[in-house]
């Protein structure tokens, strides 16, 4: 059994129970990060507490936990459920409340944190690539947010199953926005593209990277908005997340990307990601 933390304490995940009072239970007021751990060691710790900070203050719900904290819980969490690869999953909720949609005055939030082993994809996702469906985007228009109230992207993402893919690719008004858990990435000639942060998208940890490291390692980058006709005719496509990494899109809406291999640039820039998570690890070792 998983030790996880709940409001203070580590204990045995079927020990931990919360209150049905649970704002966060009741109407899915809180938000969540989930930070990847390779050995030991947190992966983009900074960013992910950023991005958590902008979303309690999107939220108007104030930090319970200063950085120092977070830091030292989350490495007692590690320790307690070591594994090579682990994703950390953090959540914080507006607490518990008599059910009213306003927010209740002195409440303490209620602070959830589980770590588990990453489940690593089947090895023929990055051989072959993976298919996905294009669906309309019918969340809410504050995507930037990393909501634990989640319903749209667990339907969206139910669609994919049902259609036998991986993910859902998401479009509004014409123009692509990211993937029902992810966020995505296209390539014209050998150009990366991936749209712009807005309110139409999570700010996703690995976009930022890959970005990052398009800058550092000489690929061509821009973040600008893809509409469905250009997407659908990218030499390669790539879905991003903390835990699929970089993952090539072969088949989108049954059609073949490209030439229906993983693409040379999503190969390039696939070697670049590992290197830099091997780096990371070797200075996490000094
Ligand atoms: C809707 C959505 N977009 C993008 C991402 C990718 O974010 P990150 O790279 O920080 O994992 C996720 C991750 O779960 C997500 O749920």
């Amino acid at each position: 059994m998983s030790t996880v933390f709940l409001n203070g304490e580590f204990l045995p995940g079927d020990q931990a129970k919360i209150s049905v009072f649970d704002r966060g239970f009741l109407l899915g007021d809180g938000v969540y990060e989930v930070i990847p751990a390779y050995s030991g060691a947190l992966f983009r710790l900074d960013e992910h507490l950023n991005r958590l900070q902008s979303s309690l203050n999107e939220i108007k719900l104030a930090n319970p936990l200063s950085n120092d904290e977070w830091v030292t819980m989350l490495n007692r969490l590690i320790a307690k459920n070591y594994a090579t690869e682990l994703s950390v999953y953090l959540q914080v909720t507006r607490g518990i409340a008599v059910r009213d949609h306003a927010f209740p005055t002195n409440t303490a939030a209620t602070i959830f944190a589980m770590a588990n082993p990453i489940k690593p994809m089947d090895a023929n996702c990055y051989q072959k690539g993976v298919s996905a469906i294009m669906v309309e985007d019918n969340r809410w228009a504050r995507c930037n947010i990393k909501a634990i109230s989640l319903l749209p992207n667990v339907l969206l993402r139910q669609q994919a199953v049902e259609h036998g893919v991986v993910e859902a690719i998401l479009h509004r008004r014409g123009h692509v926005t990211e993937g029902a858990a992810c966020n995505i990435f296209a390539v014209f000639n050998d150009e990366i593209v991936t749209p712009p942060k807005s309110s139409e998208l999570l700010p996703g940890i690995t976009r930022d990277l890959i970005l990052e490291l398009a800058q550092d390692n000489g690929f061509k980058s821009v973040e600008s908005e893809i509409t469905l006709e250009e997407f659908k005719l990218a030499d390669e496509i790539w879905l991003t997340s903390s835990t699929k990494e970089i993952l090539p899109v072969t088949m989108l809406d049954d059609v073949q990307v490209g030439n229906g291999q993983p693409g040379k640039v999503w190969s390039a820039m696939n070697v670049v990601y590992k290197n830099y998570k091997k780096q990371l690890h070797s200075e996490s070792l000094k």
